[in-house]
């Protein structure tokens, strides 16, 4: 695929158009670990990529994180905003493209996201650009399918195209269209999720979370 075509939010739209939470109202248990209150940012912005019905930035927003989200679907934003709704809290939510949106202002001190998955080309031009909009010093805290979850029945996608290689991803991350990012965790585990009826059982994941240097 060309690393600059747009992606289809259809799916995602069918998938969040249900009563359901596709994954639970709370928040990835790895984001959960990683992230902590805000405590000395000038303006404690957090951006969620790919956050679909917004429920990690809704409960960063519940930290005290001004959180923002951008993602293809629309219904995820209803979900977002209904969610934020009961729990007393704002996040903004763009609705974009990945590969159309700008990320040259660093003006966040976290991103964060979890099963942002994207073809190859799309995700080694694309998300070494997104890093650009951290400060420094912000935090880039991530959790994805690892290629050895392919045979498993825990979720993501069955393309080994769209799952996620360490070494490969961290080349991406650390490399020349990235920022300078140090490395505070990357490793493949396994793990037992249990966020929902398409993310539960034993699975194969990716964990990172890079800082950007100053
Ligand atoms: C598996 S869902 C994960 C949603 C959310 N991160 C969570 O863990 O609950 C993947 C999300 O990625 C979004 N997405 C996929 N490709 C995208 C792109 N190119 N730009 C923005 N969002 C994208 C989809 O709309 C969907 O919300």
């Amino acid at each position: 695929m060309d690393a600059d075509a747009r992606s289809d939010g259809t799916m995602w739209d069918r998938r969040f158009g249900e009563a359901i939470y596709a994954y639970g109202k709370e928040p990835n248990a790895w984001l959960k670990q990683q992230i902590e209150p805000p405590i000395d940012y000038g303006n404690n912005l957090a951006l969620f990529p790919a956050d679909g019905e917004g429920r990690n930035a809704v409960w960063a927003a519940s930290l005290g994180w001004n959180a923002e989200v951008f993602d293809l679907s629309s219904e995820g934003n209803k979900k977002c905003q209904q969610l934020a709704k009961e729990r007393g809290v704002i996040v903004k939510y763009e609705i974009a493209d990945l590969v159309e949106k700008a990320f040259d202002e660093p003006k966040y001190n976290l991103l964060a996201c979890s099963w942002f998955h994207t073809p190859s080309a799309i995700r080694k031009k694309h998300l070494p650009r997104m890093l650009h909009c951290l400060t420094p010093g912000g935090s880039f805290i991530m959790e994805g399918y690892h290629t050895s979850q392919m045979p498993l029945t825990s979720g993501g996608p069955k393309s080994l195209e769209l799952l996620f290689d360490l070494d490969e991803l961290l080349e991406e991350l650390c490399g020349p269209l990235a920022p300078n990012m140090k490395v505070v965790h990357a490793s493949v585990d396994s793990t037992n999720l249990d966020e929902s009826e398409l993310h539960r059982g034993h699975a194969r994941v990716v964990r990172l979370h890079l800082i950007r240097d100053v």
